[in-house]
């Protein structure tokens, strides 16, 4: 059976992350989440006090962050920034409002697309973020471009905070969204687009269920 590249790209909390996980499970493909890898750098450059302003900074601190993903007790694939487990540090709202300022620099992108490149050279991959079909896997045979209404994503993502135990009200939550959509879709390099042959799933209206079985029906067309 063809093993093939899956791409799923769009706004932020459209449920890109969740609906690849679940893709992926039932295709027994790897998945990769890129905004991890992004949120990561991030966290890097926050404790070590580098400024994303400092491109220069930025770009000599590379070399010390190494990103990788590994299997936990609960099954997820949580990712790891110089060996230590950060999957719930990078979710945090101090993560969430410098992350898009970090993944606009360039040096910051090249490194992590080679690696996200090297991790799906073989193909049979869901692969999550925002450049993956246009930039990172262009020949993908799959790509999704994911949306929802702002105000149903602000609230899918307010219930995840809350129910992590995070304290933030929805309003942060929206600002946050508009922010990071904002820049993610103005960036000079590689912005946020829908990739013309990406098909454009609108989320707001259907169940979790159906937007997972509607790619992979769209997954089985391709293999
Ligand atoms: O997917 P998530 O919302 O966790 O991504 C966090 C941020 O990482 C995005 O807002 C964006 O700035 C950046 N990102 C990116 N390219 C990707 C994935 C994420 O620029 N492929």
């Amino acid at each position: 059976m063809k093993r093939i590249t899956i791409a799923i790209d769009g706004l932020s909390s459209c449920g890109k992350s969740s609906t690849a996980k679940k893709v992926s499970e039932h295709l027994g493909y790897p998945y990769i989440d890129t905004g991890a890898m992004y949120r990561a750098a991030t966290l890097y450059f926050l404790q070590n006090n580098i400024s994303s302003d400092d491109q220069t900074a930025v770009t000599a601190a590379l070399d010390n962050i190494q990103i990788g993903f590994h299997r936990s007790e609960a099954m997820t694939n949580d990712v790891y920034l110089n060996g230590v487990n950060i999957e719930s540090e990078i979710r945090k709202m101090y993560v969430s409002e410098k992350v898009s300022l970090f993944s606009a620099i360039p040096a910051v992108r090249h490194l992590l697309v080679a690696q996200q490149q090297k991790m799906g050279e073989n193909g049979g991959i869901v692969m999550d973020g925002r450049d993956i079909g246009t930039v990172v896997f262009p020949k993908a045979e799959l790509k999704i471009y994911l949306t929802a209404s702002p105000e149903v994503r602000a609230q899918r993502r307010h219930l995840e905070l809350v129910e992590k135990g995070e304290n933030v009200g929805l309003e942060e939550i929206a600002e946050n969204l508009r922010l990071r959509d904002f820049n993610d879709m103005n960036r000079a390099e590689s912005p946020l687009i829908k990739a013309e042959d990406a098909v454009l799933i609108d989320n707001s209206e259907m169940t979790f269920d159906e937007q997972v079985q509607l790619t992979i029906d769209l997954a089985n067309q391709q293999i």
